[in-house]
């Protein structure tokens, strides 16, 4: 038997049918030339009788894609068939994927068909695809929760009907790793005609399984998996691509088998997913969150910096990541303190880092994450931490639809309190032109705004981030508030006092 396993990419279809992740067509083209590019074997690119736009939208990948087989998926009925088939007609290779349920749940409640009923209609569809089309893959819907008599009657049917993948869903995330591999070893030594078709898994997350799952299965004799791009997907999501293409690749002792992914397109297509559909993934996600390769405790990162096989099992770069981020924190010690400061040009004695290194841990007790260029500052500003000239004192903002927005700013500067009012294209613009006026910095760009949410609610804390650019430096700020233009402004602030502490020197608003 090949080692050689089939990824098969939902991540157009069950990934973009989850709530929120619906992407628009020119979104779905750069997606699909990705995947296409990254090695992904079969991309389902959609469900073409669902509506127009799918119709469009698989049939627009079709013509676009130039390696990769192009899927559409359709019930077991003729016009979601001939959907498929006209879609998927200008792609140069194409496969019909049809589903129909197998469980008695389904059979009774969903379909509201007998199950004798359901293996003729397994026969009429598969047969009607496969005149159309060379490549078919049947799915039996909630497969893990069916009898397993009946579950063979159906495969062998759909065999002999002329698919040629077969496809065992875990639909509702119910399987364990070690019942899902064993459902595949039953059809491997039950179904006579088995050889003639490729078995494939398709695990939903919904205990966190869904990749435990499919390896099962792979383990047990599958050869095609369906997956997603950052495992998203219907409810908990799908089994997630670059963990099953990392685990073949990490642990060969063990799944010795192999994809075509390139896995350096791991990072770039997990990206492109987040900033098309405005959903990040989790900072602990394996893999493609910004922890992954994060390291903040003091023993891990000594462990690193002398050899990195202590606490990565894979390269960043293997998975498109610049490097492994030692995050400097509380919980940093003196040897990953010094490093960051050698790799960002400064060499300090014995004596000097001792005293900076106290005025980092001091720092890093009020701040969660230190970055570089408060390292600086710590470093090179023997006094102690860098001086906050501008505090925040407050905000009232005129803001909605009826315009024009206006900012009211208080500051304190060097001590002194100091008001002054703006307006602009809306209120973020506002109060930066506000804070102009009150700390001048004309050289100075806003070189980039981000504003994300700290957790879930209404309520949520606003997080921004941003940056300054001024002859050729770069002055990062950050500010938390429930209020997101408040948080816009603390965050501003923050940027500007880094700016002037490089300048040693505050300039104020001129007196009129
Ligand atoms: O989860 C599922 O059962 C599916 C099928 C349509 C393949 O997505
Ligand atoms: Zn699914």
């Amino acid at each position: 038997m090949s080692d050689r396993v089939w990824i098969f990419d939902t991540t157009l279809r069950d990934g973009e049918q989850s709530p929120g992740y619906s992407m628009n067509l020119d979104e779905k083209l750069k997606m699909a030339e990705m995947l296409d590019q990254m090695g992904v074997d079969i991309i389902e690119a959609g469900f073409p009788a669902a509506s127009r736009g799918d119709f469009e939208a698989v049939n627009k990948v079709a013509q676009q894609a130039k390696n990769a087989i192009i899927a559409g998926l359709c019930r077991a009925l003729p016009k979601d068939i001939d959907a498929v088939i006209e879609a998927i007609k200008p792609a140069r290779r194409r496969r019909i994927h049809s589903f129909l349920s197998t469980s008695p749940l389904h059979m009774k409640y969903k379909l509201q068909v007998e199950p004798e009923r359901v293996l003729e209609m397994v026969k009429e569809s598969v047969s009607y695809a496969r005149q159309h089309c060379e490549d078919v893959e049947w799915s039996a819907e909630d497969a893990t929760r069916s009898d397993h008599d009946f579950l063979c009657r159906a495969v062998e049917i759909a065999i002999k009907a002329g698919a040629t993948t077969i496809n065992i869903p875990d639909t509702v995330g119910y399987s364990v790793p070690e019942e899902y591999g064993r459902i595949i070893s039953m059809l491997r030594n039950r179904v006579p005609n088995i050889d003639l078709a490729v078995l494939s898994t398709h695990c939903h997350n919904d205990l966190g399984l869904a990749v435990a799952n499919s390896l099962a299965g792979i383990a047990a004799g599958a050869r095609q998996i369906e997956c997603t791009i950052n495992g998203i997907g219907e409810r908990a999501g799908n089994a997630s691509m670059e963990e099953v293409v990392m685990s073949f690749r990490t642990r060969q002792d063990l799944l010795p088998f192999e994809t075509a992914i390139k896995s350096e397109l791991i990072m770039p297509a997990s990206k492109l997913l987040s900033q098309i559909t405005g959903f990040s993934v989790q900072p602990n996600k394996a893999i493609v969150g910004a922890n992954a390769f994060a390291h903040e405790s003091g023993i891990h990162q000594d462990g690193m910096l002398k050899n990195a096989a202590t606490y990565e099992i894979m390269t960043p770069e293997s998975v498109g990541r610049d490097r492994s981020d030692l995050v400097l924190g509380k919980h940093s010690g003196r040897n990953a303190f010094r490093t960051r400061l050698v790799a960002l040009g400064l060499a300090l004695s014995d004596d000097d880092l001792n005293a900076a290194f106290e005025r980092f841990k001091d720092f890093a007790d009020r701040k969660k994450k230190v970055s570089d260029d408060d390292l600086i500052l710590i470093a090179t500003s023997k006094d102690g931490l860098p001086e906050e000239h501008i505090r925040f004192v407050s905000l009232g903002v005129k803001s909605g639809s009826f315009g024009p927005q206006e900012a009211e700013l208080e500051l304190e500067i060097d001590g002194k309190r100091t008001k002054a009012k703006a307006g602009g294209k809306g209120p973020v613009d506002a109060c930066f032109k506000a804070m102009r006026v009150l700390v001048p910095h004309d050289n100075a760009v806003l070189s980039n705004y981000e504003l994300k949410a700290l957790t879930s609610g209404s309520d949520a804390k606003g997080e921004v981030n941003i940056r300054l650019a001024e002859l050729g430096h770069t002055y990062n700020g950050v500010g938390v508030d429930a209020d997101v233009i408040v948080a816009s402004c603390r965050a501003y602030i923050d940027a500007l006092n880094r700016l002037l502490a490089g300048r040693h020197a505050v300039p104020t608003k001129k007196a009129n």
